[in-house]
């Protein structure tokens, strides 16, 4: 068909618009949650720039521990600096789907907390080290060398899944994708907050009160539309949620326990050269929670996930790492992780 054809001449309204289209005409608001839930995400909003960075003197550290805090943030930086786009590509879905006004407005709100959050990773990285790049930054000690080494396989597993994302978000419901989603919230919530209690530098604990509280609104968000939509869930699309929940676990677990070698590719000395940096970042003043605690958090927002799952009867994954019993997952498809954060 040529581009020129015209239709206004021939008839007296336009044929129907082909759906999915971009753009909803259309503000309806059913979700009054939502509607709370963005309106605090516009009286919370934070600019990491703005932060007291007056107070913080990295020269004060020694090399090996602004190179150990460094990589931690790096690490976070590996699940944070996808999000923006991960949530625009959600925020997208959006408004294809006709989602009604709140929903759209609180996956924009998302999309730019993440893009904050991803500046404050880059903001302390900088500072730390002296350089804007983890990758291409000239390790001064020996942690600091084997760290960028971490960090170098760190970035190739995250650069695996993007094109599996990218295939998966037409597929699946937003219901199915809020499932990970809210994995993502629940962990996040929980590291910030105690992140912002055992980090002794004010600009590290405001900036993780900030992004704690904001993972908090996330949360409440995914919380929202699964009592909007997962009453009428059917039964195929529970399946992929437990699928994914396993998924997710395998994910997520890099930064918030340790990666499982189910999904990470990594080397094998990978894990006690992140153990001994997480030491001397403690040491300095920067509380990475221990392995006990990882492990006990971890656990608890599991089965958190799971108290909001069984309550819509969807089946919970054996999550044997951290003690969980459930349905067991073996046929993971890493090709096809929602990644989630
Ligand atoms: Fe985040
Ligand atoms: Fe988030």
């Amino acid at each position: 068909m040529s581009s020129r054809e015209t239709l206004a001449d021939k008839m007296e309204f336009p044929p129907e618009t082909p759906q999915p289209n971009i753009y909803p005409l259309s503000w309806q608001r059913q979700t009054s949650k939502m509607e709370e839930v963005w309106a605090a995400a516009q009286r919370e909003q934070w600019d990491p720039a703005r932060l007291p960075w007056d107070s913080f003197h990295p020269e004060q550290y020694e090399w090996e521990e602004r190179e150990a805090i460094a990589f931690w943030w790096t690490l976070l930086s590996v699940f944070d600096a996808s999000a923006p786009p991960v949530f625009a590509e959600a925020l997208i879905k959006t408004y294809e789907d006709h989602e009604e006004d709140p929903v759209r407005r609180c996956f924009f709100s998302v999309t730019r907390d993440e893009q904050n959050h991803e500046q404050m990773c880059g903001l302390a990285i900088t500072r730390l080290l002296d350089h804007p790049d983890p990758l291409t930054y000239q390790p001064k000690s020996e942690l600091g060398k084997k760290l960028q080494r971490n960090a170098r396989w760190l970035y190739y597993n995250g650069g695996r899944y993007w094109n599996g994302y990218k295939r998966a978000v037409p597929k699946y419901s937003l219901a199915v994708l809020f499932s990970s989603f809210l994995m993502g919230e629940i962990a996040a919530a929980t590291i910030f907050q105690q992140m912002a209690k055992s980090c002794d530098e004010v600009v590290f604990q405001e900036a993780f009160r900030n992004i704690g509280r904001d993972e908090g609104r996330h949360m409440a968000i995914c919380l929202a539309l699964m009592e909007r939509d997962y009453p009428k869930l059917g039964e195929e699309d529970a399946a992929v949620i437990t699928k994914q929940i396993r998924a997710g676990y395998l994910f997520l677990s890099a930064l918030l326990f340790e990666p499982p070698a189910e999904f990470w590719d990594l080397p094998a000395d990978f894990i006690a050269v992140q153990q001994q940096a997480d030491e001397v970042a403690r040491n300095a003043g920067f509380g990475i929670p221990t392995r006990e605690m990882k492990l006990e958090n971890w656990r608890r927002a599991m089965l958190n996930l799971k108290g909001v799952l069984d309550r819509y009867g969807v089946p919970f994954p054996a999550i044997p790492e951290v003690g969980i019993t459930g349905q067991e997952v073996l046929d993971v498809d890493l090709e096809e992780i929602i990644p989630v954060f």
